[in-house]
């Protein structure tokens, strides 16, 4: 048997903020009260009178090991990865099974598991659903019932490799809700921003900022109510991922008014900077590259808001990043060349209390809700994540909220020669993290063994 004695802690849910300490055996949470007495002379006992505690964070949404072709592919893999989100007080991760066409999604499930069994945190999968053939039916149910893997992403943009038409889509949706699934889904207009993209490229517009051109508002906002009405008649809960304007939330509000089961997630980048970045000299706006791309700040107040009204549930941070020499330049003459995608697993929380919590943004409860409490419910990993209650899993976060840091590509753990928060001031991060009952982050240290993550099996969305 192992033994953590957390003592006098400021715990924070959801709902509360109490002080308690908190006794793990093993690894799962034992008890919760006050004046706990350590049950042998073998406890770790932990001091926390000066920090928070919360449940460990999930990331829903990160690309690890992401093959993107010609042997390109996103820079961190399932170990250095993992190793950035613990130290970022992220706990639990959920990335992606992307199939070939003609593959089944049961093998290629099996192939990507073998990939992330050196994570050093917990993680699932979204199974990705890239075309439409009538044997995928049953393949969803196995996906659900065999495996864990309740949720399914689509990509309406990409339409020239894994995105999906309209009929194809309504079709995954129809699959996805009759068995009680979720679908995720990528929402740009790919039509619209594959013509307007090669219409800037013909009239010489090559540069990094003529990405975000291409890609404008509407082409979210017009995917987005279009991904509601079908999930709608299909009757199939809809979570929308990296929602990154004003006018998509809009959409949503008036879906969630409605009384639908959509869900939806931002990111740290849409609410932090804005499409200024891509007017950087030279080729510099290529590290902020990512679909969709960085917007106006009257968006980045728009997602805060509906990130603290609950019309965007979660914080994710669509981790996906690419070395600034060799990978980004590759797109050095022409934008749609340059491998879109960010880093931020190590940085999501640092940024979110310190220019949410501790900007009157969000409240530490809500802190807490959009980056554990909600993912678990809607993932499928509630109680046993998101929440500090005893016999969910040991995965607790005791953080210093008066370290004060900036943030850097130097002395980041994340494997990216850039990182786009660089020189953003920080106060507040993870002292100490505890995953499955055991010590894996202490000042600065990683301090678990290569493949210490398990895999997890989801359960259906109950929020
Ligand atoms: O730019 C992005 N978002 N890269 C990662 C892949 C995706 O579309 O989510
Ligand atoms: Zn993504």
């Amino acid at each position: 048997m192992s033994s953590i004695l957390i003592k006098n802690g400021q715990i924070i849910t959801e709902t509360f903020h109490f002080s308690a300490d908190i006794l793990v055996i093993d690894n799962k949470i034992k008890s919760i009260a006050g004046d706990l007495e350590k049950p042998d002379a073998d406890t770790t006992v932990l001091d926390a009178a000066e920090f928070y505690v919360f449940p460990g964070a999930i990331d829903a949404h990160v690309h690890f090991d992401l093959a993107i072709g010609n042997n390109q592919f996103s820079a961190d893999n399932f170990l250095s990865g993992t190793k950035a989100a613990l130290a970022g007080g992220t706990t639990s991760i959920i990335d992606f099974v992307t199939p070939e066409k003609d593959q089944s999604l049961v093998d290629a499930f099996h192939e990507r598991k073998k990939q992330a069994e050196k994570s050093v945190c917990d993680y699932g999968f979204h199974m990705s659903i890239v075309t439409w053939r009538p044997e995928l039916d049953d393949e969803i149910k196995q996906c659900i019932t065999n495996y864990g893997m309740t949720s399914f992403k689509t990509y309406m943009a990409y339409k020239e490799t894994i995105g999906l038409d309209d009929e194809q889509l309504i079709a995954a949706m129809d699959s996805v809700g009759k068995h009680q699934g979720l679908i995720t889904a990528h929402c740009e207009h790919g039509d619209l921003l594959n013509y307007l993209r090669d219409k800037l490229v013909v009239s010489g517009k090559c540069a990094p900022k003529y990405h975000a051109q291409s890609r404008p508002n509407e082409t979210e906002r017009e995917a987005v109510s279009r991904a509601v009405l079908f999930a709608e008649m299909t009757n199939c809960p809809l979570y929308i991922v990296h929602v990154s304007t004003s006018e998509a939330v809009s959409e949503i509000a008036k879906a969630r008014l409605k009384g639908h089961r959509v869900f939806a997630e931002t990111c740290p980048h849409y609410l932090l900077l804005d499409d200024r970045e891509y007017e950087r000299d030279g080729f510099q706006g290529a590290a902020y590259v990512m679909s969709p791309p960085l917007r106006k700040s009257k968006d980045n107040d728009g997602l805060w808001k509906a990130l603290s009204n609950g019309n965007i549930q979660t914080l994710a941070t669509d981790h996906c990043p690419f070395q600034f020499k060799g990978q980004k330049e590759l797109g050095m003459k022409d934008f749609r060349k340059i491998p879109n995608g960010v880093a931020g697993v190590e940085d999501r929380l640092k940024l979110a209390y310190s220019y949410g919590v501790l900007n009157n943004k969000l409240t530490l409860n809500q802190f807490v809700a959009v980056n554990s409490l909600n993912p678990a419910k809607i993932f499928g990993l509630y109680p046993r994540k998101g929440s500090i209650s005893v016999n969910a899993d040991a995965d607790i976060v005791i953080w210093n909220p008066e370290t004060e840091n900036v943030i850097s590509a130097k002395t980041h753990l994340q494997n990216c020669d850039s990182n786009i928060y660089e020189g953003f001031k920080i106060k507040g991060q993870a002292q100490i993290v505890i995953s499955n009952g055991k010590i894996v982050y202490d000042a600065g240290k990683i301090t678990c063994e290569h493949g210490c993550g398990n895999y997890l099996y989801r359960n259906k969305t109950i929020f």
